[in-house]
This record gives C-alpha cells, structure tokens and sequence, in this order.
C-alpha cells in the first residue's frame, strides 16, 4: 500500500485533544486514512510528498444537515422575500411538484454537481435528507438518489404534508411511520420530521421518530426554526443525536440541550436568506452545549453550499470564536452524525483534508466570501476541480 507525506504545513489544527494546533507540521496518508501527524522536521519516508509551502490544513468540513435531492429553484420566492415577503414552510411544496417531476437520473446529476462545488468549497462529508418527494414513491426515490452520494442519508417524508393530505395531516403521518418508512428505511441511517409551525405537532413528530427508531434509524429533529415551541425537548426527550435550527430557544432549552447528548445545529444560512435572526450561539456554548454549523442547502430556506461562509455569518453575527467556528464546522458536524472518523485529523482519520490558502483558519471568517481554499483531499484522494 501506497503512502504520501504531505509536508510543509503552516499550521496544523487537527482538533484531536492531545495534537491540538502544530507549527510546521506534516502528515502522512496511507490508502483512505491518515497514518501519521507530527512536526514536519519528523516526516517519515513515504512512496510521495506534496509540499504545502506554508499553507495552513484543518479538517474537510462536515456538512450535517443538507437537502440536496431536490429539483428546480425559488429565487422569486427569495426575491420577494426580500421586498418584505416572510418564509413559510409553505414554499416547499413548489419544489415537491418540481421533484417528483423529475427522473431519477435529473435528481442524482443535480444532487452530484452540489456535491461537487462542496469538495470544491472544502466539505468532504455531506449529510443528505430526502423531503421533496412526500409520496412513498418519491421519498424512496430521493433516498436512493442520496445514497449513492452519501452514507448519511436521512429520511424526512416528515418535511409538510403534501397538498393530497392537506386535510388529513395524521393520514400522512400514518403513511411515513408506516409504508413510506419501510419503502426508505434501507437507504437510510436518519429519521428527521420538520417539528414547527406549518409542519408537524408534537404528537406527530414523535410518533413518526419512534417508528424510525424501532425500524433502526438515529433521530434527528428539524427543531424551533419559524416558532418557539416543543421540538428542541423533544429532541431531547428521545435521545436524538441533532436538533437542527435552535433559532427559538428559551433557557430550559438550552439546559436542556446543555446536559444532554444532542447536538444543537445552527444553519445561519436560513437565517440569512430569510432575513430572520440569528440563533443563540453563544449562549448556547456557555451553557455548555455542544454545537455544530451546516449549511441547511436547499433551494427555499439556504441555497448555499459553502461552509466558510456559515463560519463567516456564525463569527460576526452570532458570537462565536474563529475557532469555536471552526470547530462546530468539522468536528462539531461530526459528533452531530455521531461519527469519530471526520472532522478530525489524527491517525487512524479518514485523510479528509483541506489546505487554506491562509495563514489561519480565521482567515476564513475575516475575508469573507474569498474562495480561500487551495486543495481538498477526501478519503485520501486529492479533488481536482
Ligand atoms: O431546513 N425547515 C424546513 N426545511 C428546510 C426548508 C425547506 C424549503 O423551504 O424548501 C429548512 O430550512
Ligand atoms: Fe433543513
């Protein structure tokens, strides 16, 4: 097996506990892992080297919470939000029409070249929920579109009801923990429902993450974004490894969050495109809760991709440290799909790596909208683009 020294690093941030931040720094990769990390004055020999003249390297960026599987887009609706108009989940269904109107090959080429600009922007673990398709047909469609991108496939026939079950909303509810579940389960590891206004209540919410629970699946709650209300408890409650949004909390929800396992994932993006404010971040982190950043991609709430630019919003308006930020970007991302081999750079990691071309990651925050990315590596591999 092939091995490659990559020296020559600036500044190493590894965000592994005894690494910590190493000046001059290499490391090597063997196959689909990294093998090595120290001080590049130790590198040992290795079949190739690539030098990074000083360039800073951190962790790829895992992106947790991603809809990817989606066809057609809404800039009007972000246009004459922008004149005045509010978000409502309402928007969704428009893309559901576009959705299921697509082929299967249409979904995948659409969802593939977003993953394709997110290698290029540094993320190299991509989160994708299903959710446009709100039939048993289309959902499980969209699940095996996203499983053939990722392993992180989430389950979200929970997104609204469709317009057939507009006046039967515990009908659908019966079909996603029932037919819908079964027909998606295999291509899923997650169960999320969009617990909020103009969505699901509370009761339905829990109904339907049981179900995915007994069928296997790890829990994940689109949680407090449009309202305050139970969800982020919810959550809580039953264990799930991420509330998503958090953007109305109240103290018992961040205590709530604070002592437990459940990652809060703020996603300022949605924020910013629908002009709403921010969540509370910094509270959230005094309090002790663990947090992690994604972009939310979607083409009503968040049509962006890029990572810097949710640390960049995350650090000017929500209080976070560049490197709290960058932190909950990387390895935050990770704990919130309970993984240990991404976002982090230590031996036995995936080598899932990106070069700045940067003195520092805060530099990522601090010039804002500069594609600042110089190489990704991803299982290994280095992206060309
Ligand atoms: O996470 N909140 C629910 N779902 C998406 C938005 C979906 C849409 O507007 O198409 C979100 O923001
Ligand atoms: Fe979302």
């Amino acid at each position: 097996m092939s091995t490659t020294a990559i020296t020559g690093i600036g500044l190493l941030v590894t965000h592994d506990a005894e690494l910590g931040e190493i000046r001059d720094a290499a490391l090597v990769i063997e196959e689909d892992r990294i093998v090595w990390v120290g001080r590049s004055a130790d590198v040992p020999d290795a079949d190739d080297a690539s030098d990074l003249d000083g360039r800073c390297v951190i962790p790829g960026f895992v992106d947790s919470h991603t809809h990817l599987v989606f066809a057609g887009d809404r800039a009007p609706e972000f246009e004459a939000r922008m004149s005045g108009r509010p978000y409502t989940a309402g928007g969704i269904q428009s893309t559901v029409v576009a959705t299921r109107a697509a082929s299967d090959d249409e979904l995948t080429g659409h969802a593939a070249t977003l993953i394709a600009e997110m290698l290029a922007s540094g993320t190299t673990t991509t989160e994708i929920k299903t959710g446009y398709g709100l039939s048993t047909v289309d959902e499980q469609r969209s699940a095996h579109v996203a499983s053939r991108l990722t392993d992180d496939v989430t389950f979200l026939g929970a997104h609204v009801a469709p317009p057939e079950y507009a006046d039967r909303t515990d009908d659908y509810v019966a079909l996603v923990a029932g037919a819908m579940l079964d027909a998606c389960a295999p291509y899923c590891r997650w169960i999320d429902v969009f617990c909020d206004h103009g969505a699901f209540d509370v009761d339905q919410a829990r109904a339907i993450l049981v179900a995915g629970h007994l069928r296997g699946l790890g829990l994940r709650v689109h949680a407090n974004q449009l309202a305050h209300g139970p969800a982020v408890q919810l959550a809580v409650e039953l264990g799930a490894a991420s509330a998503d949004h958090c953007t109305h909390l109240n103290e018992a929800d961040i205590e709530a969050l604070a002592g437990s396992a459940t990652v809060a994932t703020l996603l300022p993006g949605a924020e910013f495109s629908t002009r709403s404010p921010y969540p509370p971040a910094r509270r959230l982190l005094d309090a002790g809760a663990t947090v992690a950043l994604a972009t939310d991609c979607n083409p009503g709430s968040s049509y962006t991709s890029n990572m810097a630019f949710c640390i960049a919003l995350a650090v000017r308006e929500m209080e976070m440290t560049p490197a709290e930020a960058l932190w909950s970007a990387t390895a935050g991302g990770a704990r919130a799909l309970r993984r240990d081999d991404v976002g982090v750079i230590s031996v036995g990691a995936r080598a899932d790596l990106v070069a700045l071309q940067a003195p520092s990651p805060v530099h990522l925050a601090y010039r804002p909208g500069v594609p600042l990315v110089a190489a990704t590596w991803k299982d290994g591999q280095p992206i060309t683009s």
